[in-house]
């Protein structure tokens, strides 16, 4: 029997526990999860992380867990969920808000492939709330980040705000 991947795609600025709670979910019902950080050009944002470097924190995230693999696409997901033979999508769905602009992106990906289906993921309540956008302005804020990221990721997004901190010093 063939496996069965799954795509769980996303711009993970950075990967948050909610992000990795519904990758490890996914494990349950896929035989491997390619987590996978959409290049965004046209959308000027106040991003953190290189995407390589988002690659480097979710390999660090899900260093034992040979079945979850990170990878970049650029263009249409359903382009890319074809080329690497991944019949499922994975979203995570933390609102009634979330949920309409998921819907339409799972029938949009639909139309354009047939047999690829989403499937929308409750949160764990403990992470309900929590968005890397939010987690990037807390932290450049000197917020407590810690309780939404694994420690291998908190300690990235720390040293990157350091770093950026100083650099903004040095003029
Ligand atoms: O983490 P995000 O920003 O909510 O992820 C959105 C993402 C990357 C999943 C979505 O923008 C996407 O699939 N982009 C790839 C381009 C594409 O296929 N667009 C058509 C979607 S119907």
């Amino acid at each position: 029997m063939t496996d069965r991947i799954a795509v769980c795609p996303g711009s993970f600025d950075p990967l948050t526990r909610g992000h990795e709670d519904i990758v490890r979910r996914g494990l349950a019902f896929a035989d491997r999860v390619i987590v996978a950080v959409a290049h965004a050009p046209q959308q000027p944002r106040q991003g953190m992380f290189s995407i390589d470097e988002r690659l480097g924190l979710i390999r660090e995230a899900f260093a034992g867990e040979p079945r979850v693999e990170a990878a970049e696409f650029t263009g249409l997901l359903v382009d890319f969920a074809r080329k690497r033979g991944a019949k499922i999508v994975i979203r995570g769905v933390r609102s009634v808000k979330d949920f309409e602009y998921e819907q339409q992106m799972a029938m949009m990906n639909r139309s354009l492939l047939a047999d690829l289906e989403t499937v929308f993921m409750a949160p764990d309540p403990a992470h309900a709330f929590v968005s890397a956008t939010l987690v990037r302005q807390i932290a450049r804020l000197g917020g407590h980040v810690a309780p939404f990221l694994s420690p291998a990721v908190l300690h990235h997004v720390l040293e990157k705000v350091a770093a950026t901190k100083s650099a903004a010093a040095q003029g």
